[in-house]
């Protein structure tokens, strides 16, 4: 692919307002990427000049997605004079002759997607689908078999509503045609706007070559309120989902089950149903069982679940980790955490066994503490370990125990119980005393 013939245009200037939310449109995530990192991911496999135009939150937008790239232009649109997707494109400076321009809200394009609109030279390429539903987008007015014109929603007769074809929002136009035509835009329509789509009339009456391209809503959908950002999140983890399947991992109703886009997953690998995992998270030959939540976690030749909770920085490798365990920034090797244990800000050594109910205590209030339990250690049911603390090798912990501070030193019992007492037949007389039936 030569990066170096085509320029991107993304649109990302606009407020949104249908999305009924503070956050720009194009911010809003779908598999934990904004929208427009999605574009501009697909956009990098085929140019090298990108340009993509700002104005509503024009410094969140633009900081954020300088987080993941480096190399992107920004321009910001004159929004209160020029507003629209026409307007967007007033101050414009493309490097190369052809110039793809994409909406900011169609996360679900792909570099492959786009691929019929790089072998066509017409003057102007542009994305049409037909839908059942066709509310919301702009009509596309075929007369005589060719393009004549768009007509958005809000603008069109009773008769253009009929029509089922629409524009999909993505268009490539030789740099000519943005010169001489952008210019041209006026605003006289229902939203007061400079429509980008009023370029295809103009150009159609000078009779230019305007080339329709069908392509489909599975990866060309518009996303204007949160019901279609709910709709995309549906196709996009359909998309990742069959990836890893396709790369071996098993999954069990996969529908039920939301993996983020920057999840990888290596070896042979089971998720059970109802799984999520987010953030930079890894799973190497490893088993996650049912309702498990792992969040950007190492997991290695382990099994998890069900219904745990790993939460960012934890690093689990040869290790059990049973129902309802929460593992906060903590290292465990070799070890078996079976059931109910909260487990922060440790560092936990092999052969060693968490009994159900343990807890680290790893926040004062203030700041937080490191427990360090070493290899071989044994810790009994429902004990605390009030951090910071270090329990070395060999050590064990009696059921029940507070272990506060201080080291355990190596192949020592720590036991902190009162002496257990038993009455007899102390049950009887607490309720003939108190007159109560029993
Ligand atoms: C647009 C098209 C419509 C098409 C649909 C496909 C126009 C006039 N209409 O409508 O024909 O069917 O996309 O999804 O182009 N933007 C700016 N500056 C602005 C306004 C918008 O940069 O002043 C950006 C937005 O951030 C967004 C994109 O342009 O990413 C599209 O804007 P949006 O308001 O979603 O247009 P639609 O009504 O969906
Ligand atoms: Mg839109």
């Amino acid at each position: 692919m030569n990066k170096d013939k085509i320029s991107i245009v993304i649109l990302a200037a606009g407020k949104g307002s249908r999305m009924k939310s503070s956050k720009a449109k194009v911010l809003h995530s779908i598999s934990g990427k904004p929208m427009l990192y999605h574009i501009i991911k697909a956009s990098r496999e085929l140019s090298n000049d990108i340009t993509v135009v700002i104005a509503h939150q024009k410094e969140a937008v633009q900081k954020q997605m300088q987080s993941y790239f480096d190399d992107i232009n920004f321009v910001i649109q004159d929004a209160e004079n020029f507003p629209g997707t026409g307007g967007a494109m007033k101050n414009i400076a493309p490097k190369n002759e052809k110039v793809l321009v994409l909406n900011g809200d169609m996360p679900l394009i792909t570099a492959k997607a786009l691929e019929g609109f790089l072998h066509n030279d017409a003057d102007i390429i542009m994305s049409i689908f037909d839908l059942q539903n066709p509310d919301g987008y702009g009509r596309v007015i075929i007369e005589k078999n060719h393009v004549q014109k768009i007509v958005e929603q809000k603008d069109a007769t009773e008769l253009e509503l009929q029509v089922s074809t629409v524009n999909a929002g993505i268009y490539a136009f030789s740099k000519e045609v943005i010169e001489k035509y952008i210019p041209l835009l006026k605003n006289n329509n229902a939203q007061k706007e400079y429509y980008l789509t009023d370029v295809i009339s103009m150009a159609r009456m000078d009779g230019l070559k305007i080339s329709p391209l069908l392509v489909d809503e599975e990866h060309f959908k518009g996303v204007n309120s949160k019901k279609d950002l709910a709709d995309a999140e549906e196709i996009m983890q359909n998309r990742i989902k069959t990836e890893w399947m396709n790369a071996g991992v098993i999954m069990q109703l996969p529908q039920t089950t939301y993996i983020e886009e920057s999840v990888a997953f290596e070896g042979e690998c089971i998720v059970e149903n109802g799984c999520r995992i987010t953030g930079k998270s890894c799973i190497i030959n490893s088993h996650i069982k049912a309702g498990s939540v792992i969040e950007e976690s190492i997991v290695k030749n382990s099994d998890v679940g069900p219904m745990a909770h790993l939460r960012p920085a934890s690093e689990i490798e040869d290790t059990h980790i049973g129902n309802f365990v929460e593992i906060k920034k903590s290292t465990l090797k070799g070890v078996k955490a079976g059931h109910l244990s909260y487990i922060g800000d440790a560092e936990v050594g092999e052969g060693t066994n968490i009994g159900a109910g343990t807890i680290t205590c790893n926040y004062d209030g203030i700041k937080k503490y490191k427990t360090i339990i070493g290899k071989n250690v044994f810790i009994g049911s429902d004990s605390q370990l009030v951090a910071p603390v270090i329990i070395e090798d060999d050590v064990m912990i009696a059921a029940g125990t507070t272990v506060s501070s201080g080291t355990v030193a190596k192949g020592s019992l720590a036991i902190s119980r009162t002496k257990l007492r038993i009455v007899q037949d102390f049950y009887y007389k607490f309720f003939n005393k108190n007159n109560t039936k029993i």
